[in-house]
Parts: structure tokens; sequence; C-alpha cells
């Protein structure tokens, strides 16, 4: 029988521990903790155990990254602006080669031409963009269907 695969890292970059504070038309109004807490309930819900980790180093985020095959089976990661231009996490993604879903709780494609650009969207299965915090569940479902088949 193969191995359960359910654990799955949550990595928020740049600027999101700042939630709460930032403009609510984009990004709602819930805190970085209640958006841990919900997401990891729906982990919960679908059988998944999820670690949340945010930074706002760079330098910390690509390490994360680098840690993670011997902690994590899969990834959902909402890298704030670092999105739209770091290639280091581009690379450092690649390196994790996990299965990997991106998630932005506004509509990155309806703002600023700037933000459409994801410089990892090469790398991930999937990429909800601009369905606040059920945009999670949506992202968690379908890592989830990846881990089990
Ligand atoms: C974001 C969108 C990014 O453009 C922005 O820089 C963020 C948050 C989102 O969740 O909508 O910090 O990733």
């Amino acid at each position: 029988m193969s191995p359960v695969r359910n654990r799955v890292a949550v990595l928020h970059g740049v600027n999101l521990n700042m939630l709460g504070r930032r403009d609510p038309a984009q990004y709602g109004t819930l805190t970085l903790l209640d958006l841990e807490r919900r997401v990891t309930d729906f982990g919960r819900e679908l059988e998944l155990e999820v670690h949340c980790f945010q930074t706002n180093s760079e330098a910390e985020f690509v390490k994360h990254l680098h840690e993670l095959p011997a902690r994590a089976d899969g990834i959902l990661l909402n890298p704030g602006a670092w999105t739209h231009y770091s290639w280091a996490i581009h690379d450092a993604l690649e390196i994790a080669a996990l299965p990997a879903v991106e998630v932005h709780l506004s509509n990155i494609d309806e703002r600023e031409p700037w933000r459409s650009i994801s410089v990892i969207r090469d790398l991930v299965l999937a990429c909800v963009s601009g369905q606040g915090v059920e945009g999670y569940r949506e992202a968690l479902v379908r890592l989830s269907k990846e881990l089990d088949g």
C-alpha cells in the first residue's frame, strides 16, 4: 500500500502578514491568523494536515522551500508581490519539486497589468485567483486530488 500523502505546506509571502490592514476591497477583512485558521479547517475537512508559514524575507521563503521536501507532500502558495517577479522563488519551487497550487485573494488578472504576470505559473498545477478565502478551499481540493491520485 502506498503511504498517505496528506501534508500540505501553506506559504504566504511578503505583506500578507498585513491582512486586516490592507485594502479590504481586494483582500477582505480577515487577518493572516484568521485566514490560516480557515485554511487549516478546510484542510481538516479534506483530511489534509496543513502547516502554515509566512515571511517578509525572500531569503527565508526560498530557504523554507528548500526544506519542504522532507516534511510536506504538496504546497499551496501565495507569494504576494513576489509572484510577479521573483525568479529566485521560481527556481526554489522548481527545486522543491512538489505538487503546488498558486492562490491569490484578489483577482490578479483584473488589476494593474503587472499583477497579471506570474513567474511561477509554469510550475503549478493550478492558479486560483479572486475568490478570497474560499479560493484556498478550491486550491486545497485541487491539491488533494493530485495527492490522492
Ligand atoms: C496577492 C496579489 C498580489 O498582487 C499582491 O502583491 C499581494 C497579494 C493576493 O493574494 O491577491 O500581496 O497575492
